[in-house]
């Protein structure tokens, strides 16, 4: 098979590390990629929204899979838009068309599609510029602390959890009435705040039946003892040691097989891996958000720990025989720790030297915000690098990577040193 794979981080590394080692790829491309994907792909320079393009490309490419990694495709209609050609109707394109895409697109309509289905969630209401005086006065009925979310894509920055209420509804106005994070912002989602661990829980399906895979955790702070900004993501573990087979029967029936139900009766094709953000709060989780996609992170641990041949997966979930196909899984666990530049996820600079690449034994680097500069490898991103090991638990794994990271240079580099700290 002829694959695509778009994106260009540390989870289409992986995609792409994962594709390669399966024998029923004969030849695979990455738009636009990174130097990691240069070891195992073809990497092509092009912009995975630019629509037209890669329409373009899959037909000239006689691309027979197109694995979308970003929701931002998605959510545009990459998949709606390659199915409307019929010369191409037989590529599999693994990710959801436009409609259910905007379970991530729009906050709004995920909680709507939670409510419609008794999925639990947390409390919330909607409101815009013309019911922004509403807004203000559904605050004073909450208690501190307030969850303000931009409706639409806002790259990671749109959820604002603020303690003080006059500070909430100046936040409030900020979004509706001076659209601080743009479009995004038109419509502003208010919740409940959740007090409870996070999870992450992916499911693949073809629209009929579903696979979960093994849960993750990702780390999304800058700091140690998860302190600090918000950034997209320091490093992840996979199993998640809370989750025990109560808990994730728990999770299966009050909401993976609602969820999945939900699509089909509201008529929402689906074909892809649904990425659900949980809280576990006291014994029950709730969804935090819906995503389309894997996440970053924890595609580094996740995938790693399929055995299954991947494009032979992603061909059930094109085929609607998910069913049938035994999903192999590493027992082991999986951790992985992102090396990040200096002062990200504020300011940082670009264009420095990374040395050491291959220095390490028994740990597998996923290239993230690295280009090639001058025959060398120089960062390029404020996620630079994510490095994954497996071991028995998720601390043997562990200190496979902290006793190696430093075989890995370049100036400025952070990480955090306690990924796992709260297991
Ligand atoms: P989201 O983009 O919706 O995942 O939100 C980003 C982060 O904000 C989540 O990972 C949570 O840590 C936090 N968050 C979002 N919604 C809530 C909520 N209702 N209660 C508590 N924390 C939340
Ligand atoms: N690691 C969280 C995300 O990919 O959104």
């Amino acid at each position: 098979m002829r694959i695509l794979i778009l994106g260009s981080g540390g989870r289409e590394h992986t995609l792409a590390w994962k594709i390669a080692q399966s024998p029923l790829c004969d030849n695979l491309f990455v738009a636009p990629g990174n130097p990691g994907t240069l070891e195992v792909a073809t990497n092509v320079n092009m912009n995975p929204t630019d629509l037209d393009a890669v329409i373009d490309f899959v037909k000239t490419h006689q691309i027979d899979m197109v694995v979308v990694g970003p929701e931002a495709p998605l959510v545009l209609g990459v998949h709606d838009a390659i199915k409307s050609y019929p010369s191409l109707d037989h590529v599999a394109v693994i990710g959801p068309e436009k409609a259910a895409a905007e379970l991530e697109g729009s906050k709004s309509f995920a909680k709507a599609f939670m409510a419609r289905h008794q999925i639990p969630t947390a409390g919330y209401a909607t409101f815009t510029k013309s019911t922004l005086d509403k807004g203000l006065l559904f605050l004073t009925t909450l208690t501190s602390p307030y969850v303000l979310k931009a409706d639409g894509l806002a790259a990671g920055k749109g959820v604002l959890i603020i303690d003080d209420l006059s500070d909430a509804q100046s936040a409030l106005k900020n979004m509706l009435a001076h659209e601080q994070f743009g479009s995004a912002s038109q419509t502003v989602v208010i919740e409940e705040f959740l007090s409870g661990i996070e999870l992450s829980c992916f499911v693949l399906t073809d629209g009929k039946g579903y696979k979960i895979l093994p849960m993750a955790k990702d780390y999304k702070r800058i700091g140690e003892g998860d302190k600090g900004l918000n950034t997209g993501g320091m490093g992840a573990v996979s199993p998640v040691p809370f989750v025990n087979q109560k808990f994730l029967d728990k999770i299966e029936h009050q909401i993976v097989k609602p969820t999945i139900d939900g699509l089909i009766s509201d008529g929402l094709p689906y074909v892809g891996v649904i990425f659900i953000g949980l809280i576990k709060v006291g014994e029950s989780p709730f969804v935090i958000e819906y995503n389309v996609r894997f996440g970053d992170p924890e595609a580094e641990v996740v995938i790693p720990r399929i055995k299954s041949d991947l494009v032979a997966l992603f061909s059930a979930l094109d085929k609607g025989t998910l069913d049938a196909f035994e999903l192999e899984v590493d027992e082991r666990s999986a951790a992985t720790v992102m090396m990040v530049s200096g002062g990200y996820p504020g300011e940082y600079k670009k264009g420095f030297e990374v040395s050491g690449i291959g220095k390490t034994d028994d740990l597998i680097l996923f290239h993230a915000g690295t280009k090639v500069g001058d025959n060398k490898v120089v960062t390029d991103g404020g996620r630079v690098m994510a490095l994954t090991a497996f071991g028995e638990n998720h601390q043997t794994a562990l200190e496979k990577i902290y006793g190696q990271i430093d075989l890995i240079q370049f100036e400025g580099k952070n990480y955090r040193k306690d990924i796992g700290f709260d297991l």
